[in-house]
């Protein structure tokens, strides 16, 4: 076993789910870290405001992936609301955790998912709820949107 990631974190690291795009997908999150060059990609499927599918593709490090898989298995059946409320601290928490110097990783999936959303909402003429956004606050902005 790793001595650095916990045990939730190698197995969504060796068996991810949701991997893939939705092709007729109703919203798609994209955010990259510039710095290390990862990027990862939220695709959502709605129906009736429920998330009905989640998929995720990424060019990231293996903490990128296993925080990807887990933010779709917390979003997928959610509401849009529910969904907006998944924070990067809560896909962290439900992998046991990550090294201090990987926490920045764990951003990009719950950043993905709600530009995903919002992406959704504003495809529907809705406005996405602010102010600004739900976003916590950034504790690396080398993790921003592009
Ligand atoms: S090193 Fe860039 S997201 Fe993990």
């Amino acid at each position: 076993m790793c001595p650095l990631y916990t045990e939730a974190v190698m197995e969504h690291f060796t068996n991810p789910r949701n991997v893939g795009e939705i092709s007729d997908a109703s919203g798609i999150g994209r955010v990259g870290n510039p710095v290390c060059g990862d990027l990862l990609w939220v695709y959502i499927k709605v129906e009736n405001d429920i998330m009905t599918d989640v998929k995720f593709k990424t060019f990231g490090c293996g903490a990128a992936i296993a925080t990807s898989s887990m933010v779709t298995e917390l979003a997928k059946g959610k509401t849009l609301d529910e969904g907006l409320k998944i924070t990067r601290k809560d896909v962290a928490e439900n992998l046991g955790g990550l090294p201090p110097q990987k926490m920045h990783c764990s951003n990009l999936a719950a950043d993905a998912l709600h530009e995903a959303i919002h992406d959704y909402l504003r495809k529907q003429g809705r406005e996405p709820p602010g102010p600004p956004d739900v976003k916590q606050p950034r504790e690396d902005n080398s993790h921003e949107s592009e």
